[in-house]
């Protein structure tokens, strides 16, 4: 069935109330609860979908996927609770929507079958899981103690009624993280929930915040639970008023316009009856097995990529946006599971690909905050969980001209090269476009700064590295594991001889950086495909990339800042500089979300 597109106006995500208001702690308060609800994400006329999202416990209505907007404070902390409220108006837990794989090493809480739950007194026969679900909130980009960093072991169900008596089964890492944050804040956790804080100590950044459970990350997410993390002020901001404004605050008036919009981007199937669409096989890939079959002794069968046939924004599919001719703040997260974007601003949403950019985007920031220097881009490329703070100026455009964001990445895995000569483009009829913009009239003048005339925040660069790991991204035959496929990615070691040594995700840990120690990692991918990667609790540099007899590249112009996600791409050493300043157990991992749910992320720990 077609989706129409650009009948529905973007959602911009309003500010995520607060628990309570700023007391004399100076902390800001959240109360955020994961709920199961309706949204209509397709078109009106077609049915609504059932979605999971993060909201104000104290505000029903502040439910929605993507979440609300925590728009935090530098050097004012946030403090969440975080509430796994996936349960029924009966109090009893709600299954996951999507098929969970149960013979994965994953959260498997019990209920559920698995391959691997020996525990007595467990069922273990194989089958689609249907327990509780487990949930962790990682606050992605944010530099915390360990305890609330979302480690994703440290998991737990939600507070439901029917558990089977006695039960609290939690992550392994939980009760030691509950411990630690209680002694260290003296806020106690509770059934069904966790505290995070937020030092927010960072620069001023775009973060955003995501479940991140063992082994259920990339169904938890594609559920819906992903949110914006706008972190503001401090030395590394810029007076309000320089960049375009406002964005979405507290107590705003229903109607209200505003100049700087955060775009989550994301691919999404669904069902003829809404609902969300995941293959439960992978007859999709190879034919390696499946499909899926429900009351068969033939488990869900974990998927190596997704790519989905929508483009949803902001919880929309293909949406539209007024803008008035003047330039905007878009804050860009590519929230795929798998799917690289190439974001483009055009005329004709249908044009051969790749087609010619008719307005330029001006990157002003990256995952760390602002840039040395703004880079003037036709076209981000923009990799899963990468964020680009972007202006675009509309004042050129005359008014009633529609301009469209498309997409000239892949529907598949991503190499590098160019569009239309390494690789064919999105299909150009679906997930080759994104979003629609109309030019309507200017309302106010624009005061702001152009962007060839701005000075960004200075920005300090990393000390001189004490060490580099050599680390590898590489490819096994895994008949050890054979429900998994012939073959499985693993990240590692490299030995002496430059071989790779695979880890899983329970090997020992291997990176243990000293406390304050500033390393370079260099990623040896091993692999055919670029992975983005992700190392938790740090902000790096990019140094430089180098294929095997070639000179090493310089980082782009736009990776010239600080990140927490970089691509690594094929046949090729990626060096990355990071400073580790935070005591604690923390992980790196691919951030393509099917790859991080099966064993392409290790633990590494610092101090
Ligand atoms: Cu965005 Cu480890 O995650």
């Amino acid at each position: 069935e077609e989706v129409d597109k650009y009948v529905t106006p973007l959602v911009v995500p309003p500010v995520m109330p607060q628990a309570r208001g700023s007391l004399a702690d100076h902390i800001d308060h959240y109360a955020i609860g994961v709920r199961q609800f309706q949204q209509q994400v397709l078109p009106s006329g077609l049915p609504a979908t059932t979605v999971w999202g993060y909201g104000s416990t104290l505000h029903t209505r502040s439910f929605h996927y993507p979440a609300f907007t925590i728009e935090a404070r530098a050097g004012t902390p946030v403090r969440v609770r975080w509430k796994n409220q996936l349960i029924d108006r009966k109090g009893r837990y709600l299954p996951h929507l999507l098929p969970v794989d149960p013979t994965l090493h994953w959260a498997n809480p019990p209920g559920g079958a698995s391959a691997r739950d020996s525990r007595p007194g467990f069922r273990s026969t194989p089958g689609p899981y249907s327990g509780p679900v487990p949930i962790v909130t990682h606050l992605h980009g944010g530099r915390n103690s360990e305890e609330s960093d979302g480690y994703t072991e440290a998991w737990y169900l939600p507070g439901a009624l029917d558990l089977p008596a006695g039960y609290a089964e939690v992550g392994s890492f939980y009760e030691e993280f509950k411990g630690k944050f209680e002694d260290r804040f003296g806020d106690a956790w509770g059934q069904g929930d966790a505290v995070f804080q937020y030092a927010n100590a960072e620069r001023a950044s775009t973060f955003w915040f995501h479940d991140h459970a063992l082994g259920v990350t990339r169904l938890n997410v594609y559920a819906g639970l992903a949110g914006f993390y706008l972190l503001r002020g401090g030395p590394a901001d810029l007076p309000v008023g320089v960049l375009p404004g406002p964005a979405p605050r507290a107590g705003d008036p229903p109607g209200r316009k505003y100049y700087e919009i955060p775009l989550a981007i994301q691919d999404r199937s669904f069902h003829v009856d809404g609902s969300l669409f995941y293959p439960a096989g992978r007859t999709a890939f190879d034919g390696f097995r499946g499909p899926y079959i429900p009351d068969s002794d033939i488990p869900p069968i974990w998927n190596p990529e997704f790519f989905g046939n929508t483009m949803v924004t902001n919880g929309r599919t293909w949406p539209v946006l007024q803008v008035e001719p003047r330039r905007y703040r878009f804050r860009l997260l590519n929230g795929c599971n798998s799917r690289y974007l190439i974001l483009k601003i055009v005329t004709r949403p249908l044009a051969h690909r790749p087609a010619a950019a008719a307005l330029p985007f001006c990157q002003i920031g990256s995952e760390g905050g602002f840039l040395p220097t703004p880079v003037r881009r036709d076209q981000v490329l923009i990799a899963p969980a990468e964020r680009a703070d972007v202006i675009v100026d509309f004042a050129s455009v005359p008014v009633g001209t529609e301009l469209y964001l498309i997409n000239e990445g892949p529907d598949r895995a991503f190499q590098g090269g160019k569009a239309g000569t390494d690789y064919s483009p999105a299909d150009p009829a679906t997930t080759g476009q994104i979003m629609k913009f109309v030019i309507e009239t200017l309302t106010t003048p624009d005061t702001t700064v152009p962007p060839s005339q701005l000075s960004l925040p200075p920005f300090e660069p990393l000390g001189k590295a004490s060490r580099i790991r050599r680390l590898s991204l590489s490819e096994q035959k895994s008949a050890s594991l054979p429900h998994v496929g012939p073959r499985q990615m693993l990240l590692g070691t490299l030995d002496r001889n430059g071989a790779p040594v695979p880890m899983r995700w329970d090997d020992p840990v291997t990176e243990s950086p000293a406390l304050g120690a500033t390393e370079i990692w260099e990623i040896h991918n091993l692999t055919k495909d670029a992975h983005p990667i992700h190392i938790h609790e740090v902000q790096f540099q990019v140094l430089d990339r180098q294929q095997a007899g070639r000179a090493a590249r310089p980082p782009e112009p736009w990776e010239n800042g600080f990140k927490d996600t970089a691509v690594a791409y094929p046949s090729a050493v990626t060096r990355l500089k990071a400073t580790f300043d935070r005591a604690g157990r923390f992980v790196w991992h691919c951030h393509m979300l099917e790859h991080e749910d099966n064993e392409i992320m290790r633990p590494y720990t610092v101090g």
